[in-house]
């Protein structure tokens, strides 16, 4: 096993009487496709978000190549290299497609939105990661579900980021359209980052994760392999049963 990218270490967070996190750890890989998952409540949004930057956690720590996160906001982790796709899509309906990978990036020229230089480097963008958009002008409210999820996954990953969140990806998107998103994650994480999937579609983990945890009443219960455990076990896991490593 390789030194980890990332280093989770008991990170604990609680709401009031809530106790979202009671001390977590975990570790990423570059290159790796760790599956997150759990029953609802377990705490999985907020561990991402807490590696996101957008909580900030009462305790614990995380380390980026070995460097301590400084907990200051999204700001510094995106600029560490760490984004996250919300579930959500942040997408501004009535922007075109390239104006949507660089809403918050764009390029201007002598003050101006360089439209054409936006547009070349977005078909760039989506060309490398396998992303077949015909019309880059068009407004991506016209879009179907798996076009708008796989613009705002590329996004995120089009700027060089060492860690790819992305929750419940494929849960809003019909059947015929999960297979190409499961396919630009993998491609995604075959360009070495360190992706995090929380999906509830468990048969979805199989394809693209090299390793599943599971989290239970903000706890991690059980880490394994992909290959090395099945449906039935991950369900059982989930569940709360057998709760031990
Ligand atoms: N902003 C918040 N305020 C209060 N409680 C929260 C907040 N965010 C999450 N929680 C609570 O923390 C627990 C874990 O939530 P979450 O991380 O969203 O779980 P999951 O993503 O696994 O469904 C839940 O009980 C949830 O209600
Ligand atoms: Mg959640």
């Amino acid at each position: 096993m390789t030194t980890p990218l990332v280093e989770l270490r008991g990170i604990r967070k609680a709401y009031g009487s809530i106790e979202a996190l009671r001390g977590v750890d975990l570790d990423l890989h570059a290159g790796e496709c760790l599956g997150l998952v759990g029953d609802n409540a377990a705490g999985k949004s907020t561990l991402t978000k807490v590696l996101a930057g957008t909580v900030i956690p009462d305790a614990g720590e995380i380390r980026l190549d070995g460097h301590k996160l400084p907990f200051t906001g999204p700001g510094a982790a995106r600029r560490l290299g760490i984004e996250m796709v919300y579930q959500d899509l942040a997408l501004c309906d009535s922007v075109d497609v390239a104006g949507n990978l660089f809403l918050g990036r764009e390029i201007t020229r002598r003050g101006l939105l360089d439209e054409d230089a936006m547009r070349a480097q977005a078909r760039e963008m989506l060309d490398r990661l396998g992303i077949r958009i015909p019309r880059l002008t068009a407004t991506v409210a016209g879009l179907s579900g798996g076009q708008r999820q796989s613009i705002a996954i590329a996004r995120a990953a089009a700027f060089g980021p060492r860690v790819l969140i992305m929750d419940e990806p494929t849960s809003a998107l019909a059947v015929g359209e999960v297979e190409a998103v499961l396919a630009l994650i993998g491609r995604i994480k075959a360009t070495g980052v360190a992706v995090v999937l929380i999906t509830h579609r468990l048969q979805d983990l199989f394809r693209v994760c090299d390793r599943l945890a599971v989290m239970y009443e903000g706890r991690k219960v059980a880490e394994r392999g992909t290959r090395d455990t099945g449906l039935e076990e991950l369900v059982r896991l989930i569940m709360g049963e057998g709760a031990a490593y």
